[in-house]
């Protein structure tokens, strides 16, 4: 597989970086955890300026894809053999994406994000600020990482800032929940850490009973000076500028993937 050329999904009417219509693939986890779904949810669609129609169509074949059920040979999206690479799910408009990989140009990191603006926007921010150790991914991060991922794969999953789903009724479409947190630790390499961050309270809570519920995540806590990876996300939120109040503290968690070996139950599409 080349990855680096347009995938088929990418060639058909439905255009550049296009999910196919209809309802998005969903994979079946046997394994009795929790698990977001995202089939009811309604995604944002936007539009993209002319000019970042133009960079997305001479960049997104080289630098992204979408989702899609094979597994991404690394070494060849990137063009080198064997260097680290991290995830990061939800990437937004890519901000601390854009401002950390330089600082980790030895790590492959890909992008991974719902939102088609959001990935030109971190598009051009690559383009403009000549980065070339980021990928882009168009999907749901869960099949992503299903999918496209094979186990013990993986030196670093971030999620910064996941979507808070504030009411009770829409927690679970949190996608901090018992089974993506089996499916990251799966992926992950034994010595690969997970970093997530919150600014909502509630959603700290939340992940708070969570941080040993999966047996595969050891977790350190913040800050955890020796990580092995980047953990400064280099940004400083509206929050963080405008100083710390009571309901926009930052949360960060770092886990980090155990020695033992993957479990079975884990997770075919
Ligand atoms: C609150 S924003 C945070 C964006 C960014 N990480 C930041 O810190 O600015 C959450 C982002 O996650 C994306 N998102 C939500 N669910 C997702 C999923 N299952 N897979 C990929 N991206 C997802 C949304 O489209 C949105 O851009």
């Amino acid at each position: 597989m080349n990855v680096s050329h347009p995938h088929p999904a990418d060639a058909t009417h439905t255009g550049l970086g296009e999910l196919p219509a209809g309802r998005p693939p969903q994979t079946e986890f046997r394994d009795g955890l929790d698990y977001p779904r995202l089939g009811q949810v309604t995604f944002r669609r936007g539009t993209l300026t002319d000019n970042q129609q133009a960079l997305f169509n001479e960049h997104w074949p080289r630098l992204g894809t979408v989702l899609h059920d094979e597994v991404i040979d690394l070494d060849e999206w990137f063009g080198r053999s064997n260097h680290p690479t991290i995830v990061e799910i939800g990437s937004g408009t890519g901000t601390s994406t854009a401002a950390m990989a330089p600082l980790e140009a030895n790590t492959n990191v890909i992008a991974v994000e719902l939102y088609k603006p959001g990935l030109a926007k971190l598009l051009g921010s690559v383009v403009r600020g000549g980065i070339d150790n980021v990928r882009m991914i168009r999907g749901d991060g869960i099949e992503v990482l299903a999918r496209m991922f094979a186990p013990n794969t993986l030196d670093g999953v971030r999620i910064f800032f996941p979507d808070p789903w504030p009411k009770a009724r829409h927690h679970k479409r949190r996608i901090i929940q018992s089974g993506p947190l089996r499916l990251i630790a799966s992926r992950l390499k034994p010595g690969g850490v997970l970093h997530v961050a919150t600014d909502h309270a509630d959603y700290a809570e939340w992940i708070d009973e969570l941080v040993h519920v999966e047996d595969l995540l050891e977790y350190k806590g913040w800050p955890w000076p020796e990580a092995p990876l980047l953990t400064d996300r280099q940004v400083i939120t509206k929050f963080e500028g405008k100083g710390l109040d009571k309901d926009h503290v930052i949360h960060e968690y770092l886990w980090r993937r155990t020695e033992a070996e993957n479990p079975d139950t884990v997770v075919k599409p």
